[in-house]
């Protein structure tokens, strides 16, 4: 009998693939930093067992409704929006992610956005580059105070806690804002629940990192920046979509904001010449926050060890479906 087909959509180190291919053939796209079209990807998911995809692939029901064979949808990422769950579910197929694995690495990249923006590090660092620095002077990149602050979670998940526990060493005060109480971090790291409206209008740091869904599109939108303090940091590192940019834009601009981190956005990749990455108090990553070696090498074993459960009927580890 053949065996099954696993088609990988983006070019990953062969070695970390080696496990599958005693159960199955693998084909994988060969550009590393390119997705694969859509249209190809649609083809191969017609003959495929299981995909391992990128959060920048879009699995939609029309893929999922052209894939008889398909299994298994193992996403490298730990949100899942770029999938249709609901379609693949009514068509018995798994969807899988890589939670916990990424926590700690996130939540590292999240607090150095806040700080790169609050000490204005990006700005500091061109500033010696590019030969300005003439003399040392007391307000010279002056930025904001991190430590002692009070810190605002929207989305007190994983990457959630583990942000705060990086904040209680900066003797932060955690509010948080979740769909439900988060008891474990409420007793670990004194987090303080709170209503969105109470969380924007106290906190000096305001951190987006809850999941993109129906509810949560534009939860940040221009009423929401209204309400945060004009001394006040935002920081995406959730997915895009989350904010409305176009507020946010205004925001900052007008000064209802002191700055903005971004490792995510609406279209990515954004355009060099988008109006926010032309703000000086506007920090931009290209979607890194898991980007570790380590981590993005723990994340594909985790979609490959979920891809061989699955081909030899067994449970994977991390499924998303309901
Ligand atoms: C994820 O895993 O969803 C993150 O956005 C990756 O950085």
């Amino acid at each position: 009998m053949d065996k099954p087909f696993v088609f990988i959509t983006r070019k990953i180190p062969n070695e970390l693939i080696e496990p599958l291919k005693a159960v199955a053939n693998v084909e994988m796209w060969d550009k590393e930093d390119e997705a694969v079209p859509h249209e190809l990807l649609c083809e191969k998911a017609k003959h495929a067992h299981a995909l391992l995809t990128m959060l920048s692939d879009r699995i939609d029901s029309e893929l999922l409704t052209q894939a008889p064979h398909l299994k298994l949808v193992a996403n490298l990422a730990v949100g899942f929006d770029n999938i249709d769950v609901e379609a693949a579910t009514e068509r018995g197929i798994i969807v899988s992610n890589t939670p916990d694995v990424l926590s700690d690495t996130t939540a590292d990249l999240t607090f150095g956005l806040l700080m790169s923006v609050a000490r204005r590090l990006v700005e500091a660092a061109g500033y010696v580059k590019e030969n300005q620095w003439k003399s040392w002077s007391p307000f010279l990149l002056a930025g904001r105070d991190v430590h002692h602050k009070t810190l605002g979670i929207v989305g007190m998940g994983k990457i959630g806690e583990t942000l705060g526990k990086r904040a209680t060493g900066f003797d932060m005060e955690i509010l948080y804002h979740n769909r439900s109480r988060n008891l474990q971090a409420e007793k670990k790291l004194n987090a303080v629940y709170c209503e969105l409206n109470e969380l924007l209008e106290r906190s000096d740091f305001v951190v987006c990192l809850t999941p993109l869904t129906d509810e949560t599109k534009h939860l940040f939108n221009a009423s929401a920046f209204e309400q945060m303090k004009t001394t006040a940091i935002f920081i995406n590192a959730s997915r895009g979509a989350v904010v409305d940019e176009q507020a946010l834009l205004h925001a900052v601009q007008s000064g209802e904001i002191a700055g903005a981190g971004l490792d995510v956005f609406d279209q990515e990749p954004i355009s060099a010449s988008h109006p926010l990455l032309q703000l000086p108090n506007v920090v931009a990553l290209p979607h890194i926050g898991s980007a570790s070696i380590e981590t993005r090498t723990e994340m594909i074993s985790l979609c490959v060890k979920n891809i061989k459960a699955v081909l030899t009927n067994e449970s994977p580890i991390t499924i998303v479906n309901k």
